[in-house]
């Protein structure tokens, strides 16, 4: 496996001072930042969108991996990568013609995810599993940080891995994302995971340069 990559969820940091939590995360051993879209329709919450990932993307010096959790996301995938995506993940159940969506992620040269909600089975994306970068498994019902990890994330983790191997695709990244903790990190890298989002967990610790260390040790 490659290395695990942590990516701390900003949606989660203190957003009146979201710049220095940024210069935070620059000197910390995360590799990516994840970035939360909501837009109160798929979700029944609204987080950010352009101009805080614009802002975001002339601080980072990590890997900007946007998760949109939003309804129609082919609309805006040209935009946000110009805003300073690098990684875009799509949810399945907002994408009827999937296959070109991933394809418009691609074509605009950014890494495609898809992402899957507690209730959405991983055998669904077979047929463009060789056409992704990405797949997220949801670990919470997306719409709020800060809820509690649902083990069946576990077992999904494991089909995921087995199904990409089965496809010989091992450069398949398996991220997850919702609760994650180093009460449940061990669980989820031995199933084949080898992205985690952390939001509050890094966020609301006393050390989060620390503990995005700790997780990351989790991987080695
Ligand atoms: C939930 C978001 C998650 C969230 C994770 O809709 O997709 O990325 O920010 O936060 P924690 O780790 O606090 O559950
Ligand atoms: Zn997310």
């Amino acid at each position: 496996m490659e290395s695990l990559i942590i990516a701390p969820s900003i949606l989660a940091a203190n957003f009146a001072e979201l710049g220095s939590e940024i210069d935070m995360l620059n000197a910390s051993q995360a590799e990516w930042i994840h970035v939360d879209v909501m837009d109160g329709m798929f979700v029944p919450n609204i987080s950010f969108g352009f101009p805080v990932l614009e802002a975001v993307n002339k601080r980072a010096t990590k890997v900007l991996d946007v998760h949109l959790m939003i309804e129609k996301p082919e609309r805006y995938l040209e935009a946000f990568a110009k805003a300073g995506a690098q990684v875009l993940t799509v949810h399945y159940e907002t994408c009827p013609h999937l296959h070109r969506t991933i394809q418009q992620i691609k074509d605009l040269g950014c890494l495609a995810g898809v992402a899957l909600n507690p209730s959405t089975p991983v055998h669904v994306i077979e047929d463009v599993l060789a056409d992704v970068d990405l797949v997220l498994i949801m670990s919470v019902n997306p719409g709020f940080g800060g809820q509690k990890f649902i083990p069946n994330a576990i077992k999904k983790t494991k089909e995921l891995a087995e199904l990409a191997a089965s496809k010989g695709l091992t450069k398949l990244k398996i991220e997850i994302d919702g609760g994650v903790s180093t009460a449940n990190a061990l669980d989820l890298i031995e199933a084949g995971a080898n992205v985690l989002v952390a939001g509050n967990f890094v966020f609301s610790s006393s050390n989060p340069i620390e503990t995005i260390a700790n997780l990351v040790k989790l991987g080695n």
